[in-house]
């Protein structure tokens, strides 16, 4: 996909996010790789109300080069890029039943949302790591995302919200929303007796479907 293309997704599907409240205010937000470097949603945009050209450009490096002024959580999403080099873009928002499971002091650290569904497990995986509490664009969280998106497409910071990659920008949109998805239900069935998926029965959707 050209550059110019990849902007203009971004730019649909951050809008849809938004308008179906995925993402509020100016929380959230996105990046992808690119050939020569990597776009990143401006710091205090609306995913709602992303302008193609003002869509930041970093360099390989991830030093700013175009556009307006990036997210200040570019250290979040290198830390996924660097950790997981088939990393095509990663999603960063505050969805409220994700970030309402990044609150839960009794939370399982790796795996928060029980493999309730398969398709938590396709576009997610079997584990969520939680990444102890940073304030947000504090560069000190780097080491602790890169070591644990090494083995996990997916984080939940802590108190703050949910952290996806994929291997497209297309593909990462649909994990933060399978996500969330997953987390309502969680929530929805706290204090109830759940039928999870078996361990072969995960083990199966990850054999099939990667
Ligand atoms: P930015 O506006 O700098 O991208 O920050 C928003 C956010 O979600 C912080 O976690």
């Amino acid at each position: 996909m050209q550059e110019a293309e990849t902007r203009d997704l971004l730019v649909r599907l951050a809008a849809s996010l938004f308008a179906r409240g995925y993402a509020v205010g100016s929380a959230g937000n996105i990046s992808v790789r690119l050939a020569d470097g990597f776009l990143m949603t401006p710091t205090n945009a609306s995913l709602g109300a992303l302008v193609s050209e003002r869509i930041a450009k970093l360099d390989r490096g991830f030093n700013h080069v175009s556009g307006d002024r990036p997210s200040k959580e570019v250290f979040m999403h290198r830390a996924f890029y660097q950790a997981r080099p088939a990393a095509q873009s990663v999603v960063h928002l505050h969805s409220t039943m994700a970030t309402a499971v990044s609150c839960l002091a009794d939370a399982d650290p790796v795996a928060p949302i029980a493999p309730l569904t398969p398709y938590f497990v396709m576009r997610v995986g079997k584990t969520l790591p939680i990444i102890p509490y940073y304030r947000p664009g504090d560069p000190a969280m780097e080491p602790a995302i890169h070591a644990a998106a090494i083995g996990a497409r997916a984080v939940l910071l802590a108190n703050h919200g949910p952290v996806v990659s994929g291997p497209s920008l297309t593909d990462a949109v649909y994990a933060a929303e399978e996500l969330e998805e997953a987390a309502r239900l969680a929530i929805l069935l706290r204090g109830h007796v759940t039928r999870n998926l078996s361990p072969s029965q995960v083990d199966d959707l990850v054999e099939v479907f990667g």
